[in-house]
């Protein structure tokens, strides 16, 4: 089946002393939607941004805000993001004791849900969600940082995964975030993800390059 590929930079990778304009050249460069990190330094190793630079960054494009939150606790975040202009806000299961109440709460807001699983996070938690959940995020690498090197078996989850969204018959977008490049791009997309976040891979070289990069990602 051929599935328009979504290509979602991750903003971390930008300099982070021009945000604005930095969003302003991935949207003309061509991306699809635009990849915010935001860690707390607790649920993973590493400190990025809150809903105020979130809100910030809001009119410089209009592309969709793809919201991945590694933080915990997470219920309580949710409405300060959305107010800040997230589209879709993405949440790991272990960042709460109830993930289902954590997605009835960002639908109830008029926005797109999405879970997030780590590396070795076993596929069971989506069983009872794929009705109500609008993505899936597959960590390719361990969360807290860009530039990490892509773990291989994760596609063998991407693969099932897919199974799982095909039977279901729901329309979940299957997104791969982490070492996603010109190499490990095609392989992500070959096991069945149609949205690939990547950091590096979009930024490398400085904005004159930001549309190769990014046609590049899309094989
Ligand atoms: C890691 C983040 C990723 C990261 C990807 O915790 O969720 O979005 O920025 O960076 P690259 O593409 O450099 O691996
Ligand atoms: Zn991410």
């Amino acid at each position: 089946m051929n599935r328009e590929i979504i290509i979602s930079p991750s903003i971390l990778s930008a300099d982070f002393a021009k945000l604005g304009e930095e969003i302003q050249a991935i949207d003309k460069a061509g991306c699809d939607w635009i990849h915010v990190d935001v860690m707390d330094g607790h649920f993973v190793p590493n400190i990025t941004i809150g809903p105020g630079v979130v809100k910030a960054l809001r009119p410089h494009s209009d592309k969709i805000f793809d919201v991945h939150l590694m933080i915990s606790p997470v219920d309580q975040y949710i409405d300060a993001f959305v107010d800040a202009g997230a589209d879709i806000i993405s949440f790991h299961p272990e960042a709460g004791p109830h993930p289902h109440r954590t997605v009835q709460h960002i639908k109830s807001l008029g926005k797109k849900a999405g879970i997030v699983l780590n590396p070795a996070t076993p596929l069971d938690c989506l069983t009872y969600l794929m009705g109500d959940i609008d993505l899936i995020l597959v960590m390719s690498v361990n969360p807290g940082f860009g530039g990490q090197k892509f773990i291989h078996s994760q596609l063998e989850k991407i693969r099932a995964i897919r199974d799982m969204i095909d039977e279901s018959g729901s329309d979940i977008r299957l997104e791969v975030d982490g070492g996603i490049d010109q190499n490990t791009a095609p392989l992500a997309i070959a096991a069945g993800a149609d949205t690939l976040v990547a950091g590096t891979a979009t930024f490398r070289g400085g904005p004159k390059y930001y549309a190769e990069n990014i046609r590049g990602l899309r094989g």
